[in-house]
């Protein structure tokens, strides 16, 4: 006899964003940038940057405390703790084993290093737990500080992230709510479009410890991988792009998240995109406009989300959801 199958939903929602803001207004004081420049190319306004007594292990400490919170359990209660980053503190330990330590959990943890893709990856595999009935409760998180890999001398990356963190807590929900459907890919020829090259294993250092990127390519890849990611997860679980509720992309670019919502058909009141205030914040992005949406009352019980990431890698992951919160 088969195991009984669960289905997979999220439980609680929480993000932790630094308070210092930068805007674009006042990088035009150091590098040589303009604010129309950059909300034309990119929709960002601002951005938040970490405190320098902040870490990364900080910002997803707050996060998940505010998703256990709105969960309503305690710490004792996670079964598995998954931290998409890469911006770790460590090599090792893991984010999410300090984060474990730090929150009082007693259970497995580790990190998923997937970039910008991250935390849609790591909710996919959230939901192989739960729904496996391996996990009751996972924690994912997306957490980041960017902006300690940005060279801020090179204009073409550092006006582009930010930190942040997001986490959301996973756990079972009757059938047909939850996760329904998810894609997940990767094109590791692409790596050298978007990388941080320093390496221990290579002995390369700390002079190439900030992120390069081809732009223009991983805006060509983006523009195609987003929509066409979206369409496949409908399509693994027989839902039309007409019935989605929600549309929670990677905050990348504005350009690349009117492209993907015009592929699926979507009007602009189902597309959630709060790029304007934190820039690119990696894997935090998703989980921090999921949470924000829910603030703002865009998602209510019933409605169908669809999420998407993509990024270094190159990688893509979507995950088609049905709102459980009656
Ligand atoms: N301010 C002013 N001028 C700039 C800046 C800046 N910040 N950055 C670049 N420029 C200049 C360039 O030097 C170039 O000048 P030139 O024509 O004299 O050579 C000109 O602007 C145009 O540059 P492009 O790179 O062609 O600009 P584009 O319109 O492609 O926009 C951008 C650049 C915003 C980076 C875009 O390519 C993009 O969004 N790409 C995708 C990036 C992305 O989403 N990355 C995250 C992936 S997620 C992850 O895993 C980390």
């Amino acid at each position: 006899m088969n195991p009984p199958r669960h289905a997979a939903g999220i439980t609680g929602l929480g993000s932790y964003l630094p308070e210092r803001i930068l805007t674009n207004k006042e990088m035009e004081s150091f590098v040589d940038t303009t604010d129309e420049w950059i909300q034309s190319r990119t929709g960002i306004k601002e951005r938040r940057v970490a405190a320098d007594n902040q870490f990364t292990l900080d910002l997803a400490y707050e996060a998940a405390k505010a998703a256990l919170a709105d969960a309503k359990i305690t710490a004792d209660q996670v079964d598995l703790i998954i931290v998409a980053t890469c911006t770790g503190d460590h090599r090792f330990p893991s984010t999410a084993s300090l984060l474990q330590n730090r929150l009082g959990s007693i259970c497995a943890a580790f990190d998923l290093g997937a970039a910008c893709s991250g935390f849609v990856y790591a909710l996919n595999t959230a939901a192989q737990f739960v729904t496996a009935g391996t996990a009751k409760t996972v924690l994912v998180v997306g957490a980041e500080i960017m902006t300690r890999i940005l060279d801020w001398n090179d204009r073409t990356t550092c006006v582009l992230f930010g930190d942040g963190a997001g986490a959301a807590v996973l756990q079972r929900v009757p059938e047909n709510y939850g996760v329904l459907g998810i894609d997940m890919g990767s094109d590791g020829s692409g790596g050298e479009l978007l990388k941080v090259e320093c390496s221990i294993t290579r002995g390369e250092g700390d002079s190439r410890r900030y992120i390069q990127q081809n732009g223009r390519e991983v805006y060509r890849f983006a523009v195609n991988k987003l929509g066409e990611s979206a369409l496949q997860a409908l399509q693994n679980c027989g839902i039309d792009p007409n019935e989605i509720d929600l549309f929670v992309p990677h905050q990348a670019n504005v350009r690349i998240i009117d492209a993907a919502a015009k592929k699926l058909g979507l009007p602009s009141e189902k597309v959630f995109c709060d790029l304007e205030k934190y820039g690119n914040t990696s894997a935090a992005s998703v989980p921090i406009a999921l949470c924000e949406a829910r603030q703002q009352n865009r998602i209510k019980h019933d409605d169908l989300i669809v999420m998407v990431g993509f990024g270094g890698g190159l990688t893509w992951a979507s995950c088609v959801l049905k709102w459980y919160a009656p």
